[in-house]
Formats: C-alpha cells, structure tokens, sequence
C-alpha cells in the first residue's frame, strides 16, 4: 500500500493542559484507527505540530476535518509526499509531551522543525528532510521500546 504523509502546524485558540491534550490524542486514536492512519501530535508553546500517515484520501479527509475544528487555526500543512513505508505503525495518535521528547533527545530537532515552519520563509526540500529524519527518529525509539 502506498503510504501518503503531511504535518501541519496550527496556532490553538486557548491554551491546552496535558490532560486535554491526551483526551483529544485518545479521542482522535478511535478515529484514526478505522481510517488505518498513524502518527503524533505535538504541543508547545500554544502551537500544534501533527504528523499524519496512512491512504491518501484517508488522511487528506481526515486532515479536512481537522482544519475545520474551531480548537485552532492551521498556519502551515507541509505535505511529505509518498513514503517507502508507514513509519509509527501502531500509533494511531500518539500524543508526544514534552517529557518523552527530553527522554529521545529530540528536542533540538523538534525546534529547529518548528523554528523553520514558522519563521514562513523555508526550503520546502529540506524542511521535508528534516520532518522525515525526526519522524524516523521517532520511529526507530518506538521499535526499540517494543523489542
Ligand atoms: C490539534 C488537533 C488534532 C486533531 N487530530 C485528530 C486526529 O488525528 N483524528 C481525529 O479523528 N480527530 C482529530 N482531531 C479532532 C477533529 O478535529 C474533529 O473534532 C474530529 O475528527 C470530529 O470531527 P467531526 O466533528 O467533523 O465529526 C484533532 C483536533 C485538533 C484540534
């Protein structure tokens, strides 16, 4: 199966206590799950950072409703393209907090990620590089907690 990505970036409209945010992530997980696509949300700062995998009119219906929730304003969707394959395969929304980002070392690359998405002058070839390389990442600590 061809595997189609995005992430997107959006500006809430209130600010989110963790417990909201793993509400939404659980509520989102049910969904997610019937459609067969995966990924993360990220929070920081009053600002989202998701990242979507699965069919592509999958995840672009799904990511049509997301743009619609009056919970926040999307700023910027930087499409992936096709992937060689499906990178969080049982995470049907996996909320990521800050903690488990401190404890994969993946900050630094997170920010530079969201510094770059939101200064809105970018090269889109390499901010999808960088995306890719902090979604493997991910990916790769995800496995090693399974084994
Ligand atoms: C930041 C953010 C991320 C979301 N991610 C998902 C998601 O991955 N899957 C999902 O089903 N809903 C997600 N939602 C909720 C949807 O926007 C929407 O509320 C839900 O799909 C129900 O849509 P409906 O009211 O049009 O049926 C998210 C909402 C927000 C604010």
């Amino acid at each position: 199966m061809e595997i189609f990505a995005v992430v997107y970036y959006s500006q809430a409209h209130y600010s989110f206590r963790e417990e909201q945010l793993i509400a939404l992530a659980r509520k989102a997980e049910e969904r997610n799950q019937r459609l067969r696509v995966t990924g993360f949300l990220q929070y920081r700062d009053g600002h989202f950072f998701q990242y979507l995998e699965g069919k592509q009119y999958k995840v672009l219906t799904l990511l049509g409703h997301i743009k619609r929730d009056p919970r926040h304003t999307i700023l910027r969707i930087v499409p992936l393209g096709e992937l060689p394959t499906r990178y969080l395969d049982h995470w049907h929304m996996r909320y990521i907090g800050q903690h488990i980002l401190a404890q994969y070392d993946l900050i630094d690359l997170l920010h530079i990620v969201l510094d770059r998405i939101s200064a809105g002058v970018y090269d889109q070839e390499i901010l999808q590089r960088r995306i890719l390389r902090l979604v493997q990442k991910i990916s790769a600590y995800d496995r090693r907690k399974e084994q």
